[in-house]
């Protein structure tokens, strides 16, 4: 396999570590990371080499987004071939025949959360906080947040995320069911690794099985997220939420 700029991989015995690599930007997803993961975990032959594949983010955050940069020369044109690419590359993650564990050392936010999402299991820092704060933006969660979120805590706790934008911490994420452990920063890739140990010893096929009959029996509406995604790219609010965040203020939407 070869060696990418935005994530970096290396082996641990039989476990794949990733690491989202643009720690000054807080590990904000751009088109190249995704391009990157998408390159990556499509080499099968590649990733079965491996018993357990890890990711995390170098630095502070887990990764703080989708590139708000990018985001904001979105159209309702475009908007929705945004989305596509990234409900594209995690599903992708998502369908790996392989256990994929996010290591969630700090900020999982937007894209970021969704990432952690689309992942099979979730172990994060103390940390480590979560959330879906697209409507700060004046969008809604366009790589797949709207289907997996619902699903893995229920709509009502979803809704409250998505709706307010709010941030949780790892404790009420782990009650949320959000994460599936939680341990000291110091400790967390250690014990992460320490979990893959364990489950190298497990028999392979049954995992592949219960991956591939868990993840391919989940039926999503994504293109009506990609629709909805595409459509508020073109609105006064977007443009201003986008724009409040670059030029670091904040934006007064007007329900245009
Ligand atoms: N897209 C692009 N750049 C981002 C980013 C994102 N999603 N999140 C953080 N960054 C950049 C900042 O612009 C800043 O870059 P700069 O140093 O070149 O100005 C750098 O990462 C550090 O972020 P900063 O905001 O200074 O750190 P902070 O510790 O003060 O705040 C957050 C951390 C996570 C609260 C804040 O960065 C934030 O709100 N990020 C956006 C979260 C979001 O809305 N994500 C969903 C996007 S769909």
């Amino acid at each position: 396999m070869k060696r990418f700029e935005t994530i970096l991989w290396e082996s641990q015995e039989t476990t794949l570590v990733i690491k989202l690599n643009r720690p000054d930007k807080l590990n904000a997803i751009n088109a190249q990371m995704l391009t990157e993961l998408d390159e990556l975990f499509s080499d099968l032959s590649f990733l079965e080499s491996y018993s357990s594949i890890v990711v995390t983010g170098i630095g502070k955050a887990f990764a703080a987004g989708a590139d708000i940069s990018e985001l904001a020369q979105c159209t309702a044109e475009n908007g929705a071939e945004f989305s596509r690419h990234g409900q594209h590359v995690y599903r992708r993650i998502e369908l790996c025949p392989i256990p994929v564990i996010a290591a969630v050392n700090g900020y999982a936010l937007g894209g970021g959360c969704e990432l952690a999402l689309a992942c099979h299991l979730r172990f994060a820092s103390t940390t480590a906080l979560f959330g879906q704060p697209e409507v700060k933006l004046g969008i809604i969660p366009g790589y797949g947040g709207t289907q997996r979120l619902p699903r893995l805590i229920g709509i009502s706790r979803a809704l409250e995320l998505m709706i307010t934008g709010e941030y949780i911490d790892a404790e009420r994420a782990l009650s949320w069911g959000l994460v599936n452990r939680v341990y000291e920063s110091d400790e967390l890739l250690d014990r992460t690794m320490e979990f893959c140990r364990y489950l190298a010893q497990k028999p392979l096929h049954a995992i592949r099985s219960l991956l591939h009959i868990v993840t391919s029996s989940i039926s999503e509406n994504y293109e009506l997220e990609a629709q909805q995604f595409g459509i508020l790219c073109g609105t006064e609010d977007f443009l201003e939420g986008t724009r409040a965040f670059l030029e670091r203020r904040s934006p007064v939407f007007r329900g245009k």
